[in-house]
């Protein structure tokens, strides 16, 4: 029963496990087979085409695994690759992108919306055009935030020290009166707390990871593929980095002491898919 298969979600690292919990509260009964390409993270400071590249790799393991639908659970490969790999793919394929800009269509009052992201994400202008698209007229003001991604991969997300950074990387955003900033990456809702005490209480932070598990759902029900009650399928994390990390990552991001000793290292070299 194709209902009973897991859904394949991917990051380029831990970013995708904020989308992997959304998925787990929205959507109980189903399955999770993630992959965080965590020895080749962060992509936001390689080229669209090795981005490209990276994505089909990784969704071809998981398509090999068997998955009823993929989840980019990655802005930077939903800018560079979702429509080759919807192309590619027979199942669905749903990127972050698009009910990123539709959450914060809803959020925003002013139409001055602020977008942070990694530099593939921010140079490929995905969220200004999925903006407009819903607000003609807003006011999107984007800004690439490269030392954010490595932060969250060493687990440093708080402090004194990351604040530090946060600010300094935000300063830009502080005076341009925005009501709603993006979280355009999914490590960074890892870094809330800066985040918000940085830009204060009047902007509303946008995490595409709600929104996305909605549309998942949505998507499942519309094809009839809802595995209804709680599949006998386990959840399996992988990663091509070390598995010991990502177990840590997952009792920390997901509070799942189950996840112990269920993540597995993969070498997509080595793996034959097709
Ligand atoms: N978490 C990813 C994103 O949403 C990618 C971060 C990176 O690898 O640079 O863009």
């Amino acid at each position: 029963m194709t209902n009973e298969l897991p859904i394949g979600v991917f990051d380029s690292g831990v970013g995708g496990l904020t989308v992997a919990a959304a998925m787990k509260r929205v959507l109980p009964a189903e399955a999770i087979l993630y992959f965080g390409d965590t020895a080749r993270c962060p992509y936001g400071d390689k080229t669209p085409q090795q981005v490209l590249e990276y994505s089909l790799e990784v969704c071809d393991f998981l398509v090999s695994q068997g998955v009823k639908m993929l989840v980019v659970a990655c802005n930077t490969a939903t800018a560079a690759a979702l429509p080759a790999l919807q192309a590619r793919y027979s199942v669905p394929v749903v990127g972050v992108v698009g009910p990123g800009a539709r959450a914060a269509a809803m959020a925003t009052q002013s139409s001055r919306i602020g977008v942070i992201g990694t530099q593939v994400t921010i140079a490929s202008g995905v969220y200004e055009h999925a903006v407009h698209a819903l607000i003609p007229a807003a006011q999107v003001y984007s800004l690439a935030c490269p030392e954010f991604v490595p932060l969250v991969e060493r687990g440093e997300t708080s402090g004194a020290a990351v604040e530090e950074i946060v600010r300094n990387r935000l300063q830009p955003l502080k005076s341009l009166e925005i009501d709603t900033l993006v979280l355009g990456c999914t490590h960074y809702p890892h870094l809330q707390g800066v985040i918000q005490h940085v830009m204060g209480d009047g902007v509303r932070l946008i995490s595409s990871a709600d929104e996305t598990a909605r549309e998942v759902k949505s998507a499942l029900e519309a094809t009839g593929q809802s595995a209804g009650v709680r599949t006998a399928v386990p959840d399996r994390y992988f990663t091509s980095g070390d598995p010991l990390w990502m177990e840590r990552a997952l009792r920390r991001w997901l509070m799942d002491d189950t996840a112990v000793g269920s993540a597995a290292r993969i070498d997509l070299n080595q793996v034959t898919v097709r």
